[in-house]
């Protein structure tokens, strides 16, 4: 049996990479998916497509996440379609790289801004959601289920991206404390940390021979993290499977966290 049958989703940032791979995925499951998106427009109908060519439910909404009124357009065009909503996977994100001493405060508030404060204004719509429909049991044993796309960097500091990396501590918190606040409503609240995943965003990396060599010695596993490997983890996060699942981190990231630099004892 599908394991999100009925269920309504949202995902942010679903036009690529780990989003576009996650919404697939919960349709695949039977969810009907809201694929929000930012400016690719193009991309979003594609997933769109792909999912209805499968015979799945999906429409494409676009909303800057950073943006309050455009967040709350995004979910009441999710309730005008769909009428519901069970799961959010707050998944948009972005990196703006520079050099500590050289990174300009445009760089600090556009990463916190859609990687932090996007997650939160998603979440909050969410929660109020969840909060006024209550459990539906028919439907999940929960009354709602939130999955934050976090990173390895909410623990692996990383040089170079303090404002990435701190987004993602930040959002950690966020995910605990609204999961204690919430936990007790049978709403829960998680995130998935993905370690080197092949998408747009890491592009540079993985696609140049040398950085994808050095890069691979970051990962015990000893490959790269493919989108589906962190769509198979949002199913299981999303379904009754982990209902006793509240307020983790699932990482997601071949061993990366595993300090790989000590394998040769240090
Ligand atoms: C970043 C990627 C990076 C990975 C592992 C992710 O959160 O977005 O650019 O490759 O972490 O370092």
């Amino acid at each position: 049996m599908a394991l999100l049958k009925n269920q309504v989703a949202l995902v942010t940032g679903a036009s690529s990479g780990i989003g576009k791979s996650v919404a697939i995925y919960l349709a695949k499951e039977g969810a009907s998916v809201a694929v929000n998106y930012h400016s690719d427009e193009e991309g979003a109908k594609e997933v769109v497509e792909t999912i209805k060519n499968s015979g799945g439910k999906a429409f494409a909404v676009q909303a800057d996440v950073g943006n309050e009124e455009e967040v709350l357009k995004m979910f009441e065009a999710v309730y005008d379609e769909y009428d519901n909503l069970d799961i959010l996977v707050s998944n948009a994100g972005i990196q703006k790289d520079a050099p500590f001493d050289e990174m300009t405060l445009e760089q600090w508030n556009a990463v916190i801004r859609t990687n932090l404060t996007g997650a939160f204004l998603c979440a909050k719509q969410a929660v109020k959601f969840f909060l006024k429909r209550g459990l539906v049991e028919e439907i999940s044993k929960s009354a709602g289920k939130i999955i934050f796309m976090s990173s390895v960097h909410q623990e692996i500091p990383w040089a170079g991206h303090v404002n990435y990396s701190a987004s993602k501590g930040g959002l950690t918190e966020l995910m605990r404390s609204i999961s204690q606040e919430t936990a007790n409503k049978c709403i829960r609240v998680n995130s998935i940390a993905p370690g080197a995943i092949k998408t747009p965003i890491n592009e540079d990396v993985w696609k140049d021979e040398e950085k994808h060599k050095h890069l691979l010695k970051l990962i015990p596993y000893n490959r790269l993290g493919e989108p589906e490997d962190v769509a198979e983890a949002a199913v299981w996060l999303a379904s009754d499977k982990s209902e006793y699942v509240n307020g983790t981190t699932l990482f997601v990231d071949g061993g990366m966290t595993l300090y790989p630099g000590f394998i040769n004892n240090g």
